[in-house]
């Protein structure tokens, strides 16, 4: 496995931390991670393209190159991940040939150009200092004609959903750099040279009570956020499906997959 040498800023370690303390337990349970129908769009593109390599930025524990099931055609897949405690979860969990894991940061990636035929990113790009260079990054080490999938939980494209989810999100993750619309995701794609944008979504079902305990989280935001779905508009609430059962709530979660294309 390969290792990042450059001095990462405050934030940066913060998030290293982050996924640091996770990393042993990060797939664990149910939720999203564990969601194969997340993927279902990146997955169709795979099989459609039959890819010889393939870069997964921001892959964390190898979690969605694992739902491509890479050993049936053998190719080079590439986990690339900021956090080394991240990537080992991937090699415990994983030793197919062909599969290899790579320490760096999304906006520096060690490859030539043109060294894949793919590259996807799952919920990584909230993370990345800047999106449209790590986007940049992602264009320079495609190959031409070779397609760029990015599977985001955004929220829905109205307000007042867009604004109720954006606290949601900086209240129980404020480690987040960038909170990603479906509309945003594709202008950075677009600015990073990608055309021929095309975006699917996906509806899944949600825990909130999942959600908390999947990692840490002070009472007193704990609390917080169990008011803000109580006081969530009610355009919000039936949008999502709200369903009240205890203590906990079941709501709907928005993915998109936009997938852009290298023209070159
Ligand atoms: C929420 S996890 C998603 C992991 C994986 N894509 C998945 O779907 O299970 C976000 C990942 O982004 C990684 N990450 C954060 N900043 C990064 C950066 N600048 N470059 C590369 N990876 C980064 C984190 O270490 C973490 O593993």
């Amino acid at each position: 496995m390969s290792r990042l040498s450059s001095v990462a800023s405050e934030e940066e370690r913060s998030i290293q931390d982050h996924f640091a303390e996770r990393a042993s337990s990060y797939g664990a349970g149910p939720s999203w991670v564990n969601d194969a129908c997340s993927l279902r769009h990146v997955h169709d593109e795979w099989l459609r393209r039959r890819p010889g390599s393939l870069i997964d930025v921001g892959a964390g524990t190898g979690a969605a190159t694992a739902f491509l099931q890479p050993q049936e055609n053998s190719p080079l897949v590439v986990d690339c991940d900021v956090s080394l405690p991240m990537l080992r979860a991937v090699d415990r969990a994983q030793s197919q040939s062909g599969r290899r894991s790579v320490v760096a940061d999304a906006e520096a990636l060690p490859f030539s150009a043109g060294s894949f035929d793919m590259a996807i990113c799952r919920q990584a790009f909230h993370y990345f200092g800047s999106p449209v260079t790590a986007a940049r990054e992602v264009y320079r080490v495609l190959s031409a004609h070779s397609v760029f999938v990015v599977s985001q939980i955004v929220p829905f494209d109205e307000e007042p959903d867009l604004e109720w989810w954006t606290q949601l999100v900086r209240m129980r993750q404020p480690s987040r750099r960038h909170e990603l619309s479906r509309d945003s995701i594709c202008d950075v794609l677009r600015a990073s040279g990608f055309v021929f944008l095309r975006t699917e979504e996906y509806l899944a079902r949600s825990s909130l009570d999942g959600w908390l305990r999947r990692y840490d989280c002070p009472v007193r935001t704990q609390a917080g956020i169990r008011q803000h779905f109580a006081s969530a508009p009610r355009s919000v609430a039936e949008r999502r499906k709200f369903e009240f059962k205890s203590q906990d709530v079941e709501y709907t979660i928005r993915w998109v997959t936009v997938t852009g294309e290298k023209n070159l």
